[in-house]
């Protein structure tokens, strides 16, 4: 399938994995990539630009396709040093970087003068905008399903998407609530060139999460996530667990008045725990709504190929099916 995505970052797939704290390692980039999509590590997991350098060195040693990486903008009291991440990312020679959290404005310049192509994901039309703005050579419009930061506008991607295609002249992706072909043709029909995802990379072979967590997303539905923080206008979606309830319980307690430091204990250091030591009730991690959809852990490439030949299906046969009058099943649920 060629889109303007797959173009501009020269893969064979529209399919984007997207930056996540302590999932987004060289091993399940480098499977993203070597399966045809755009994978990516994620910046600020390596906690200096030189362990950023090491993880990058290593990825290239499993992959010679492209891969990215996601440099996150979160408010933070000590911000990092991302002129620092910046050179190792243009010193390792990578020619993608996601950004997110923040307008990535300030750091174009840089980016751009070393060639690398730029998404920038962000939950609106406005930011989307901006970004285009900015020079940003893509977006990944990330709808309120998503897993992680969904913003303060509420606005699923069955809206979001078709109002970014109305307004954008750069090319997207949708991001938010994907997982199957069934999701990438929705994406392509609502304007989107390609697809993100995120909870649904985690449940495969390759990432380097502890198996509780893949365990955890097979068996949890699409009612078992929760967002937080919303009195802190940082809200956040995140699996349900023991505690993300005591979370939930100080947030009741607090209302309006909450602030960061009442939640510490539930938000801080708390994915090392769980994506390494398996601790699944440690306190908050992200996670989308469309865990629901995850029913088994394949390999990214057995993932990436299905969702391909799947969509092509959906495609050739179901939707022409419809036009010309034949009669078609529906998409089946995609167990490997
Ligand atoms: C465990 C986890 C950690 C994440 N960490 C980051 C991050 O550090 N930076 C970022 O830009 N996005 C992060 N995200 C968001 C993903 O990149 C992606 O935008 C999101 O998961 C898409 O929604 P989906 O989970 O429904 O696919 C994270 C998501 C998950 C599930």
């Amino acid at each position: 399938m060629k889109t303007a995505i797959t173009k501009l970052f020269g893969i064979q797939h529209p399919i984007i994995q997207g930056g996540m704290h302590y999932v987004g390692f060289a091993e399940l980039a480098a499977a993203v990539s070597n399966a045809g999509g755009l994978g990516i590590i994620t910046g600020l997991t390596q906690k200096t630009p030189e362990l950023l350098a090491k993880e990058i060195a290593r990825c290239r040693d499993m992959t010679d396709k492209p891969f990215g990486v996601n440099l996150t903008f979160l408010p933070s009291f000590t911000a990092p040093p991302y002129p620092e991440y910046i050179a190792a990312i243009k010193e390792g020679d990578v020619k993608a970087v996601e950004t997110a959290g923040r307008s990535p404005e300030q750091y174009m310049p840089a980016l751009k003068a070393a060639g690398i192509k730029v998404i920038h994901k962000c939950t609106s039309v406005r930011h989307s905008l901006k970004a285009e703005k900015i020079g940003c050579d893509a977006v990944s419009v990330d709808g309120f399903e998503c897993g992680g930061h969904p913003g303060e506008d509420d606005i699923p991607n069955m809206i979001l998407l078709p109002r970014a295609a109305d307004e954008l002249k750069i090319a997207f992706v949708a991001s938010g609530g994907m997982a199957d072909a069934r999701s990438l043709v929705a994406a392509l029909s609502m304007g989107a060139a390609g697809m993100n995802m995120g909870t649904r990379f985690i449940a495969t072979k390759e990432a380097p999460v502890h198996n509780n967590v893949k365990q955890a997303l097979v068996a949890a539905s699409e009612l078992d996530t929760v967002l937080i923080m919303r009195a802190l206008r940082n809200t956040e979606r995140v699996l349900k667990n023991k505690g993300v309830d005591e979370l939930l319980e100080i947030e009741r307690e607090k209302g309006a008045g909450l602030k960061i430091q009442d939640i510490h204990e539930q938000v801080a250091g708390v994915y090392p725990k769980v994506m390494i030591d398996g601790e699944m009730d440690a306190g908050a991690w992200s996670c989308g709504m469309v865990v629901g959809l995850i029913n088994d852990i394949p390999t990214v490439k057995e993932l990436i190929d299905r969702i391909m030949a799947e969509a092509e299906q959906i495609i050739r046969q179901r939707l022409t099916g419809f036009i010309d009058g034949v009669e078609v099943p529906k998409p089946a649920r995609a167990v490997a």
